[in-house]
């Protein structure tokens, strides 16, 4: 397959794999060819494990999120990650699908741990078979990444099962809140290094390792890949309170609604800011306030203090980010890192 080309769905999605590193330009022609055919490799590979010869039906299923949309961030990282070593070593297309899988199944559960109706500008999936097939869909693709990984080379295929671990922690943790008097800040951030910034780090330590890349290369990476995780679920947040709901596939404030403990909620709980003192209230009362308490509350973010507090925070993360990065030798993967800082601080923008 080559880079020109999109996978076509059966029900007619179509998800172009090098559409993202298209955007972090620019690069040597070369070297954007070779990835973006790497990247449609993988993609082949990755809709090859969600298929099941012996049902479609079970295909159908476990290939929808994949087949939706999705910027295939996480193989890319892998890939980026790989030229610091060989980049041509076995089992890099297998480290790239394995990424994906996992991240797929742990959002087949999250849509359902969220009751969410809508991913990617689809339905999803426990929308529309309901939350058992969900589930057993999560978890038919996580032992697929299991089958897939399962010859990587011992230190990736470490850092993959420590990494599952703190996804799922980092959830639990989501799910029943901070400790009795704990600090809701430091409770967002344990919770956002385990579900969002543990993956994306792992994406690249993965594909460093898998690479042969010296061991102090893939830990500059994991780090970098940590600060970019968090700074990309903050803009994720952030999206969920500003973006038009056209743009980000799912229905505007839904986190809001679902008590999910986004970075701009918890700093507007914490702030003392008088500027913002309507918009405590709004969020205080909540829902008892009536139907309208939703909108309001969105209203007022957009010119709040929070805002400029989480946006802050943000550019903060990118910034540790990319300090991180000039450690590595400057070749086109470290560029195409760097300018995923500006693609992050792009989403919300
Ligand atoms: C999205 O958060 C959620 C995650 C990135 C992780 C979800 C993890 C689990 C449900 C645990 C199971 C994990 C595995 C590996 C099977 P969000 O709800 O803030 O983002 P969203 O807006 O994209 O839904
Ligand atoms: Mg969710």
């Amino acid at each position: 397959m080559t880079a020109e080309q999109l996978y076509d769905a059966p029900d007619g999605h179509r998800v172009h794999a090098a559409g993202l590193l298209r955007r972090l330009g620019p690069q040597a022609p070369a070297f954007q060819a070779r990835l973006g055919e790497a990247l449609s490799d993988a993609e082949h590979l990755l809709h090859a494990c969600t298929r099941d010869a012996s049902d479609p039906r079970v295909g159908a299923l476990a290939g929808h999120l994949a087949a939706t949309g999705g910027k295939r961030l996480r193989p890319l990282l892998v890939l980026l990650a790989a030229e610091f070593g060989d980049p041509a070593a076995p089992g890099i297309d297998r480290a790239a699908v394995t990424v994906e899988l996992v991240h797929l199944a742990s959002l087949y559960h999250d849509d359902v741990v969220d009751r969410a109706t809508a991913r990617h500008g689809s339905a999803s999936a426990n929308a529309l078979w309901g939350n058992r097939p969900a589930v057993l869909a999560g978890d038919l693709l996580l032992a697929r990444a299991a089958r897939l990984s399962a010859d990587l080379v011992p230190e990736a295929l470490a850092l993959n099962a420590r990494t599952v671990n703190r996804i799922v922690a980092g959830q639990m943790r989501e799910l029943v809140g901070p400790t009795p008097g704990g600090d809701p800040l430091e409770h967002y951030f344990e919770v956002t290094v385990g579900k969002t910034a543990a993956l994306l780090a792992m994406s690249l330590g993965v594909g460093a390792l898998q690479a042969g890349a010296p061991r102090a290369v893939a830990d500059v990476l994991v780090t970098y890949g940590e600060q970019l995780g968090i700074a990309f679920q903050i803009a994720d947040d952030l999206l969920d309170l500003l973006s038009p709901e056209s743009s980000s596939g799912k229905e505007r404030g839904r986190d809001l609604l679902m008590d999910v403990p986004s970075l701009p909620v918890v700093l507007v709980r914490q702030g003392t800011d008088a500027c913002d003192a309507e918009l405590r209230e709004v969020l205080a009362v909540g829902p008892a306030a009536g139907s309208g308490w939703h909108r309001r509350f969105l209203d007022l973010f957009a010119t709040s203090r929070a805002r400029v507090r989480s946006e802050e925070i943000l550019r903060h993360r990118l910034e540790r980010a990319r300090t991180g990065l000039r450690a590595l030798p400057p070749r086109d993967a470290r560029f195409t890192l760097d300018s995923l800082c500006d693609f992050v601080a792009s989403r919300t923008g």
